[in-house]
């Protein structure tokens, strides 16, 4: 089933939107009509969206790639903080303190990082509709998913705490925490862990990409306006919370 929605005349920048959610996300928005840029470390090319290579880590590149959006169209209307690395999936003890570094760095400082620069632009107009991608690792803590699982934590406590700080404004922040869904994020941990995960789904299957991103489109339409700081659940009923 598809819903319609009507973006047209809004832009929006998605995070990590080369591949799997984010591209969902991204395709979706520009089938509503919306202005779309992607950015991305590692962007591919990509006929209906802008891409522009950014490291959500790197202030600078932020910056640069921030400068030609609102030169373009003078105003950004949807941020979706969805760029993300999940790690190794690995006992903490064997973790490498280079790798839970980058899982935080790409995760949580890359939301803050972008978030920080985007957001002084949505304060001119007033209003704008900002998604942060954390997980159900985020809500539960998942073993072997230490660090991923505190990044994405970090990202729901950020989202609440954000939220009450835009309330004089138009501007709503919402999280999305996902179960497994089938992206090569999830693919890339091999088929004994990906059938562990189906195993223990009610629902007995991944997510699909396009799932994900029919929520994210919900959070950034007009029509929600009366949700924000909420951390919202796609993991098929395996959280309990
Ligand atoms: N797939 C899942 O099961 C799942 C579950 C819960 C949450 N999530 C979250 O959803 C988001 C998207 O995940 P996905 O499954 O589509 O992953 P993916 O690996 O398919 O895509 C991630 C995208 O982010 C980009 N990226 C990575 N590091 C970046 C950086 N430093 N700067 C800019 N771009 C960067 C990659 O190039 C890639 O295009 C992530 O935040 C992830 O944590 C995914």
């Amino acid at each position: 089933m598809t819903v319609t929605y009507d973006f047209a005349g809004k832009t929006a920048i998605v995070t990590g939107g080369s591949r799997g959610i984010g591209r969902a996300v991204a395709t979706q928005l520009v089938r509503s009509g919306a202005d779309v840029w992607i950015w991305d470390a590692d962007p591919t090319p990509n006929d209906e969206t802008r891409s522009q290579t950014v490291d959500v880590t790197k202030a600078q590149d932020i910056s640069n790639a921030l400068g030609e959006v609102v030169a373009s169209t003078g105003q950004i209307d949807i941020l979706v903080n969805n760029a993300g690395y999940l790690g190794p999936y690995l006992g903490f003890e064997a973790f490498d303190p280079a790798e839970w570094q980058r899982i935080i760095g790409v995760n949580l400082v890359g939301t803050f990082e972008v978030t920080h620069q985007v957001l002084p632009v949505m304060r001119k107009t007033g209003r704008g509709r900002i998604v942060n991608m954390g997980s159900l690792a985020g809500k539960e803590g998942l073993p072997n998913l230490a660090a991923y699982s505190a990044a994405s934590a970090g990202i729901i406590a950020f989202t609440k705490a954000l939220s009450r700080e835009v309330c004089d404004t138009d501007i709503r922040v919402n999280c999305v925490a996902p179960g497994p869904i089938d992206t090569n994020l999830i693919r890339r941990l091999g088929n004994e862990v990906v059938s562990e995960m189906i195993g223990a789904s009610p629902l007995k299957r991944l997510g699909a990409a396009e799932e994900v991103a029919a929520l994210v489109l919900w959070l950034c339409c007009d029509a929600s306006s009366f949700n924000t700081g909420a951390v919202f659940d796609m993991s098929g009923g395996r959280a309990r919370h």
